[in-house]
C-alpha cells in the first residue's frame, strides 16, 4: 500500500480505495466510469482526490473525456459507476443552490435575454445578497475581466472573447468554493489570455477556490496548475505536477503530449538497476533509465527533450555511449538555436540549444556525435 496525493489509500492496481475516503479531500472521484448509450465508455476508471484549494487541470486530446467529467461534478451528468464526493459526500446528496460551485462552460451559455450587468447580477440573487453589495461585486468581476463598461449591453452585442470574459467573471463573481472552467480562454488573443491566465490563478490562489480546470494547451497547464491530470481515451494517464509531468513522464503517450519530444525505437537489451541499455533500429546502442519496460528483448520508445541532448563531448560522461548524428537544418530562434538532425534513422530529431555567448552554430551537411545524460533519457513503452 503507498500513500495518495492526499493521504488516501491507493492500491496495487493504481485505484483509490473506496470506502476509505481521505479527509483532506475537497473533491474526490471514486472508481467512476461514465457511458451515454450503455455501451462504450467514454469515462473508464477515474479516481482522484483534490485537496482544497487546489488548481487542478485536465489536459487531453479532443474527446478524451474532459468536459464528461466536468458536468458529472457539476451534477448535470450521472457516473454509471463509481462515486463523486464533494467536501466527504456523495455529490447527488446535495441539492445544486448548496453545491457552491462557479462553472464556466466550453461554449459560455450566458442568458441572451439579460445584460452583462444582469447576468452577472444573477447568481447573487439567488444567493439572496443584498442590492448595494451585489452591484459592488459585479462592477469588481467586470473590472478583474476589464470588461468595467459593458455591463449595460447584452451578450449578443459582444464579440466572442469578450463573451468569455463576462462567463468567467460570472463563475466568479459570487466567491465559489469550488470553480469548473472548460477551456474558458479558448476565444481570447496571446496577450489577453495571457493575462487572464494570470488573473485566474492569482485570484483562485488568494481566495482560496479549489478549481478543476480543462484546456487543450499544454503551456496553460503547465504554468497555471498546481497538478495536472494528462486524460487520453476516459483514463488518467498520469496525474502530477507540471515539472514532474514534463521531466519524469511515465509512458509514451504522456511523454509525446507533453513539450517537445525526441523518440527512437528499438529493443531493450539489458537492464542493470535503475540503468538499461537499448539496442536501436538501426543497430546502435543508447544508455536509458528503464520506466515502464523491464524485459530484455521488448521493443521500447526512448524519450529525449531537446534541450537535454548534448553534442560538446567535454559535457558527457565519459563512458556514455554516443551516436553520430547529421545537421539537418539549424533555426534561430533569438534566446535559442534549434538543430533538426537525422539520428537512428530519425530525420525529425531535434536539439536546442541556449544562445550563450560560446554557443556552437552546427552547419547543415556536419557529422557530429551526440549523447546525453543515462537518467535523462526514459525507456518507455511501445
Ligand atoms: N451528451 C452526449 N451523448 C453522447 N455522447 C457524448 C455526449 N457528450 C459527449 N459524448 C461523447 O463522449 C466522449 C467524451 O466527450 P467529452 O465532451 O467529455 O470530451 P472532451 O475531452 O471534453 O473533448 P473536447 O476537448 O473536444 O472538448 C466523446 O466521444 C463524445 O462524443
Ligand atoms: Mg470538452
Amino acid at each position: 500500500m503507498k500513500s495518495g496525493p492526499t493521504g488516501s489509500r491507493i492500491d496495487a492496481t493504481g485505484g483509490l480505495v473506496t470506502g476509505t475516503s481521505s479527509d483532506a479531500a475537497f473533491v474526490e472521484f471514486q472508481r467512476v466510469q461514465k457511458s451515454y448509450d450503455g455501451e462504450n465508455l467514454v469515462v473508464k476508471d477515474l479516481n482522484l482526490a483534490m485537496p482544497k484549494g487546489e488548481f487542478l487541470t485536465m489536459l487531453g486530446p479532443s474527446g478524451s473525456g474532459k468536459t464528461t467529467c466536468l458536468m458529472m461534478l457539476a451534477g448535470f451528468e450521472t457516473a454509471t459507476h463509481g462515486e463523486i464526493l464533494l467536501d466527504g459526500r456523495p455529490i447527488n446528496n446535495i441539492p445544486p443552490h448548496k453545491r457552491g460551485i462557479g462553472m464556466v462552460f466550453q461554449n459560455y451559455a450566458l442568458f441572451p435575454h439579460m445584460t452583462v450587468a444582469e447576468n452577472l447580477a444573477f447568481p447573487l440573487e439567488v444567493r439572496k445578497i443584498g442590492k448595494s453589495e451585489r452591484e459592488e461585486k459585479v462592477q469588481r468581476a467586470l473590472d478583474m475581466v476589464q470588461m468595467g463598461a459593458f455591463g449595460s449591453r447584452r451578450p449578443a452585442q459582444l464579440s466572442g472573447g469578450q463573451q468569455q470574459r463576462i462567463a468567467l467573471a460570472r463563475a466568479l463573481v459570487f466567491e465559489p468554493e469550488l470553480v469548473l472552467m472548460d477551456e474558458p480562454l479558448g476565444a481570447l488573443d496571446k496577450q489577453l489570455r495571457e493575462h487572464m491566465q494570470f488573473e485566474i490563478t492569482r485570484l483562485a490562489h488568494e481566495l482560496g477556490i479549489t478549481t478543476v480546470y480543462v484546456t487543450h494547451d499544454q503551456t496553460e497547464a503547465l504554468t497555471m496548475s498546481d497538478r495536472v491530470a494528462v486524460f487520453d481515451d476516459g483514463r488518467i494517464q498520469q496525474l502530477a505536477p507540471p515539472d514532474q509531468l514534463y521531466e519524469e513522464p511515465e509512458n509514451s503517450f504522456v511523454a509525446q503530449f507533453i513539450g517537445e519530444n525526441n523518440t527512437l525505437e528499438g529493443v531493450l537489451k539489458s537492464v542493470d538497476g535503475g540503468k538499461c541499455v537499448v539496442a536501436l533500429d538501426d543497430g546502435s546502442e543508447i544508455d536509458a533509465v528503464p520506466i515502464n519496460v523491464s524485459q530484455p528483448g521488448e521493443r521500447t520508445k526512448v524519450s529525449i527533450r531537446p534541450e537535454r541532448v548534448e553534442f560538446n563531448k567535454d559535457r558527457l560522461s565519459p563512458e556514455a555511449h554516443t551516436l553520430k548524428a547529421v545537421v539537418k537544418e539549424f533555426i534561430y530562434m533569438g534566446d535559442v538555436f534549434r538543430f533538426r538532425m537525422s539520428v537512428a534513422g530519425n530525420d525529425e530529431f531535434i536539439v536546442k540549444t541556449r544562445n550563450a555567448p560560446d554557443a556552437v552554430r552546427l552547419t547543415p551537411g556536419q557529422e557530429i556525435e551526440i549523447g546525453w545524460l543515462a537518467q535523462d533519457c526514459r525507456a518507455l513503452d511501445a
